[in-house]
C-alpha cells in the first residue's frame, strides 16, 4: 500500500449488523479510492460514524462524538466527516442542521454509494445526503469482503417487517429483503477460499430469510443452511438474530441433521408475560415460545440458548415480571442482552403512558441479569471434563505455547498447541474455568485432517 493512501476511521455503534456494515464501508473505500482503515481518528482523512438508534440517547451520543470530531476538523479542515446507519436514516437533515460540519449523511441501505457521495462532496465542496431505501441494490455494489482470520460474517437479509410496537428498525432499515441464494453462496465461497471456516449469517430476522434460487423458487433459511453445510471448507455455521415466529420445524430439524450448526442459538423472547407480549405485538404467547424451545432441545439436547429481554415495558406489573422470570427458569438461558424499555420516537409504544417507576425497572433488571449471569457461570463449569470441538483461532498473548479457540457454545478456550493448527478444528478436554465465559483445556486429542 502506498504511503500516500488516504486513511478512513470508522466508529461503530450497536449490533453485529453495524460491525459488518462498517467493514463493508472500509472495503468499499479501499476498492474505490485505495483508502486504508486506521484506528486513530487524529490521522484520518475521512471520519465515518456508523450509528445505532435502537435505544434512547443514541442521538445525543452521536452529537457529542461529532463535537469531538469538529475539533479535529478545525485543525485539519480538509477532513471529511460522514454519518451513516440508523440515526442518519432517522434524523436526515437534522444532522446537518445541528452539525453543519458534517459532509456526508447516508443510511444503512445506501452505504454502497459512499464512494460516489465522497466524490460528489469533493467535486462540489457541498454536503451530500442519501438516506433512501433502494431495493436490494446495496449488495450488488459491494466489493468482495476482505478476510481477517478464520471466522467471518455475512449479511443475508436486511430490514424487518415485524413492526414490534417498541422498535425503530422497520423505520430505519426498511422492510425485510433477502439476498438471492446464488449471491450468498458466491460470497461464502469467496470467504472459504481465503481460509474462513466459521460463518455467521446475519440479519435482523435472519431466519425469515426467503431468497430466490436462480429459477425463481424461494429458498428457506433451513434450506440455505443445508446448502452452506455442504460447501467445502465450512466447519461451523452460526446465525443471528432469529425471531420466534420464523423458528420453523425445518430449522429445528436442521439441528438434528447438521452437526456443523453450532449448539448455541440467540432466540429473543423479550418478555414471558402474555399481556406484555401482546402489547409488544410479538404475535405469539410464552407457551408458543416454550413449545419451540422444547422441540429444539429434543433435536439438539446440548444446545445453549440466549435471548434479548426488555424490562419495564409500559405498565409491566410485578406479575408480568414474575412471568418473565418463570420463563427464564424454564428455558434455563445461557446469556441475555437485557435493557430497560426505551421510548423510540415514531413507534406505537412511545405513545403509551407508564405507571412503573424507574427505580422498580432498575431493580427488575438487576434481578434478571444476576440470575442469568449465574446460569452462564454454571454452564461454563458444566463443561469441565467434557470433550469439545474447538476452532483454533490465534496464538494466546497471555501464555506461551498456548492457543485460543472457540467452542460451539461460544466459550473461549485456552489450550497448549502450536500455531500450525490455526484454522483447524480440534477436540480438547476441558480442564478448568478461566472466567465466566472462558475455560482451559488439554492439548488436542483429535486434530482435523485437511487432506
Ligand atoms: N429479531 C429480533 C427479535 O426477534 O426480537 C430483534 C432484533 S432488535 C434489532 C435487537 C433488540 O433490541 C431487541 O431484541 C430488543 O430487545 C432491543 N430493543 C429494540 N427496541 C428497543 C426499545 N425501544 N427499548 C429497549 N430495547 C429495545
Ligand atoms: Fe425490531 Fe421486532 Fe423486528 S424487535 S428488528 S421490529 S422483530
Amino acid at each position: 500500500m502506498s504511503t500516500t493512501s488516504k486513511k478512513v476511521y470508522i466508529e461503530t455503534q450497536g449490533c453485529q449488523m453495524n460491525e459488518y456494515d462498517s467493514s463493508r464501508m472500509a472495503d468499499l473505500l479501499g476498492a474505490s479510492h485505495g483508502m486504508v482503515r486506521t484506528f486513530n481518528p487524529e490521522e484520518a482523512d475521512v471520519l465515518l460514524m456508523n450509528t445505532c438508534s435502537i435505544r434512547e440517547k443514541a442521538e445525543e451520543k452521536v452529537f457529542s462524538a461529532l463535537g469531538r470530531w469538529r475539533k479535529l476538523k478545525e485543525k485539519r479542515p480538509e477532513m471529511v466527516i460522514g454519518v451513516g446507519g440508523c440515526v442518519a436514516s432517522q434524523e436526515g437533515e437534522t444532522i446537518r442542521k445541528r452539525a453543519p460540519y458534517v459532509d456526508m449523511v447516508f443510511g444503512p441501505q445506501t452505504l454502497h454509494r459512499l464512494p460516489k457521495l465522497f466524490d460528489e462532496r469533493n467535486k462540489n465542496k457541498i454536503a451530500v445526503m442519501d438516506i433512501s431505501f433502494p431495493e436490494n441494490e446495496k449488495f450488488d455494489f459491494l466489493p468482495e469482503p476482505k478476510v481477517e482470520g478464520c471466522k467471518a460474517y455475512i449479511s443475508i437479509m436486511e430490514g424487518c417487517s415485524k413492526y414490534c410496537s417498541f422498535c425503530v428498525v422497520p423505520y430505519t432499515r426498511g422492510e425485510e429483503i433477502s439476498r438471492p441464494f446464488d449471491d450468498v453462496i458466491a460470497e461464502i465461497a469467496h470467504l472459504t477460499s481465503q481460509g474462513v471456516r466459521e460463518i455467521t449469517l446475519l440479519g435482523q430476522n435472519v431466519n425469515g430469510y426467503r431468497g430466490t434460487f436462480h429459477n425463481g423458487d424461494i429458498c428457506s433459511f433451513a434450506e440455505l443452511i443445508k446448502h452452506i453445510a455442504d460447501m467445502e471448507g465450512i466447519g461451523r455455521i452460526r446465525y443471528t438474530t432469529s425471531h420466534p415466529l420464523e423458528f420453523s420445524d425445518d430449522l429445528i430439524a436442521a439441528y438434528a441433521e447438521i452437526p456443523k450448526l453450532a449448539s448455541h442459538v440467540h432466540l429473543p423472547v423479550q418478555s414471558g408475560s402474555d399481556a406484555i407480549l401482546a402489547a409488544m405485538k410479538r404475535n405469539h404467547t410464552a407457551a408458543d415460545y416454550l413449545a419451540r424451545i422444547k422441540k429444539l432441545k429434543a433435536a439438539r439436547p446440548d444446545i445453549l440458548i440466549s435471548s434479548d429481554f426488555i424490562i419495564g415495558f409500559p405498565n409491566e406489573t410485578d406479575d408480568d415480571f414474575m412471568a418473565t422470570m418463570n420463563l427464564i427458569a424454564e428455558v434455563d438461558y445461557d446469556h441475555s442482552f437485557s435493557f430497560i424499555f426505551s421510548k423510540r420516537p415514531g413507534t406505537p409504544a412511545a405513545e403509551l403512558s407508564d405507571s412503573v417507576s424507574e427505580e422498580t425497572k432498575k431493580q427488575r433488571l438487576v434481578i434478571l441479569k444476576d440470575h442469568i449471569k449465574k446460569n452462564t457461570l454454571r454452564k461454563t463449569r458444566d463443561m469441565i471434563g467434557t470433550t469439545q470441538r474447538i476452532l483454533v483461532e490465534k496464538v494466546s498473548d497471555r501464555q506461551e505455547g498456548y492457543m485460543v479457540g472457540s467452542a460451539d457454545n461460544l466459550r473461549v478456550v485456552y489450550f497448549p498447541a502450536d500455531a500450525s493448527l490455526i484454522g483447524r478444528f480440534v477436540d480438547v478436554v476441558i480442564t478448568e474455568e478461566a472466567n465466566v465465559n472462558a475455560v482451559r483445556a488439554t492439548a488436542p486429542i483429535w486434530v482435523e485432517d485437511l487432506g
